[in-house]
């Protein structure tokens, strides 16, 4: 007969306001790796439990937003009293749930896989702590065992005396509980420390008092269960954050010339043989095809670059999309709502904003389109601007297929030129062109011969003196 199935609920703690960090937001908003801390707990636990419950403080309209996007119910603990305390503050369980899994907002290298054999680890109905060992365990709860090797109990460092101290096997803040008992153990607990604090820990005596088993879980990757409380510790976690996602980008196929400068904030999917160079930075959802190559020193953010794009130093992207084998850079800027054909080039110092271009199109230097529609094989000349914009509303232009701007061409939108229409370098075009027709919008040339500069003039004057 298969057992009913059990109905695990994550409790995340995060009413710690986390003055060390100095900020003016909760510790748990603080970004790693492009999200805030409590987003990573909140995809890990999601990933392995049936529901989730934030318990943050007072005033955290950030934490609320962010819980509430994930789906978790919210708890508030109106002052922070300790972890007991605050896993109080949870109470009442919704109904149905059998287990409980106690998290930090502030631990977020956490992996699912980590959380699965932990919570497999322990019995139904036993209570479990997950402890790892530290070289320094500094700050840290010490895990006593009794004489068998079962927990016994957790010290907190204020609490311990030397020889407790001395004890590398710390508490990691994991835990897992029978949620049926925890109302009962938790107004078991008292503030009677050196902290005064209620401490979740102290549940453990409660727990063997009542005769249930409680577990010991050992995690060899002590890396992934370290917390932030200082800037610093946050850059450490962002450091193995950065190696993990690196290595994953590799393992996958992706050549990193000097990985430890490459910096994925985000998601990054690749096909075959793509190469990054040296100091880009990835951000939000990225996708790369096959054989794309990014130089130097790219920003590259929510953006799609297809099969065989090129992408030359130092250019910036977001919110792009890039047909195969384009060019791109150095020094382009692609921003929101670009869409790019196949085997177009945006050269350097050129900015594109919710413009489209056809296969085969060009922008090479220095222009901005912004608000444009370009057809296949359209040239646009150095120094080109789109006018989109009269200080009220933006304007398109369109511009047909096979369309040659010149040099230097300001074309004032709202604005439509034909298929194969030439414009004249250094015109300001400011009227519809027609297909096949050359405009021209310019101040026509005049040469004036025998003239002579001010300079000439002057000299002849002191000869005839
Ligand atoms: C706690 C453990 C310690 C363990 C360590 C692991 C206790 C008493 N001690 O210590 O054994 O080694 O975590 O990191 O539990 N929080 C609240 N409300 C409160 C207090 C804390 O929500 O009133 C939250 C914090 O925001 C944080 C988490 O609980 O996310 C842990 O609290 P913290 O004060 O950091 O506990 P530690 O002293 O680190
Ligand atoms: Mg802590």
């Amino acid at each position: 007969m298969s057992s009913p199935p059990v109905h695990t609920l994550a409790l995340i703690l995060a009413a710690g306001k986390g003055t060390r960090m100095r900020s003016a937001h909760p510790k748990v908003m603080l970004d790693l790796g492009g999200e805030p801390m409590l987003a990573h707990v909140l995809a890990a636990a999601g990933a392995v439990v049936d529901s989730l419950r934030v318990i943050h403080g007072p005033n955290m309209p950030e934490v609320v937003a962010l819980a509430e996007a994930a789906g978790a119910s919210l708890a508030c603990q109106a002052t922070q009293l300790g972890t007991g305390d605050a896993v109080r503050a949870a109470l009442p369980l919704p109904d149905g749930v059998d287990r409980v899994l106690v998290l930090s907002g502030d631990v977020p290298l956490l992996e699912p896989a980590m959380l699965e054999r932990f919570m497999e680890a322990v019995p139904g109905d036993a209570v479990g702590v997950m402890t790892t060992t530290l070289e320094a365990p500094t700050g840290f709860g010490r895990i006593l065992r009794d004489e068998d090797g079962a927990l016994a109990a957790i010290v907190e460092e204020k609490d311990a005396t030397p020889a407790q101290r001395a004890l590398q096997e710390i508490n990691a803040g994991i835990y897992v509980l029978p949620a049926e008992p925890l109302p009962r153990w938790l107004k078991a607990i008292t503030a009677d420390n050196a902290q005064g604090e209620f401490y979740l820990t102290d549940l453990i005596a409660v727990a063997r008092a009542a005769g249930v088993p409680c577990v010991a879980v050992p995690e060899a990757d002590s890396a992934s269960l370290r917390g932030a409380n200082t800037r610093a510790q946050l850059a450490a976690l962002e450091a193995t954050l950065q190696t993990r996602r690196r290595d994953q980008l590799m393992a996958a196929g992706v050549t990193l010339r000097a990985p430890e400068s490459v910096t994925l904030r985000g998601h990054v999917e690749a096909g075959q043989d793509c190469i990054i160079d040296v100091g880009c930075v990835f951000e939000g959802k990225v996708v790369l095809g096959q054989n794309v190559k990014v130089g130097a020193h790219c920003v590259i953010k929510d953006a799609e670059l297809q099969d065989g794009v090129q992408v030359a130093p130092l250019t910036h992207i977001e919110g792009a999309v890039v047909g195969p084998e384009a060019q791109l850079g150095p020094f382009a800027r692609l921003r929101e709502g670009t869409v790019l054909g196949r085997g177009t080039r945006i050269g350097n110092f050129v900015e594109t904003k919710k413009t489209t271009l056809g296969d085969y199109s060009k922008a090479n230097h220095l222009a901005y389109l912004g608000d444009a529609t370009l057809g296949q094989r359209v040239n646009v000349g150095a120094g080109t601007i789109t006018c989109n914009y009269d200080g009220i509303g933006k304007h398109p232009t369109v511009l047909g297929n096979d369309v040659f701007v010149g040099s230097n061409s300001t074309l004032v939108a709202p604005l439509t030129v034909g298929e194969g229409a030439f414009l004249g370098a250094g015109s300001t075009i400011t009227k519809d062109v027609d297909a096949e027709t050359l405009a021209v919008g310019r101040g026509r040339q005049r040469s004036i011969s025998g003239w002579q500069s001010p300079k000439a003039r002057a000299q002849r004057g002191k000869e005839e003196d």
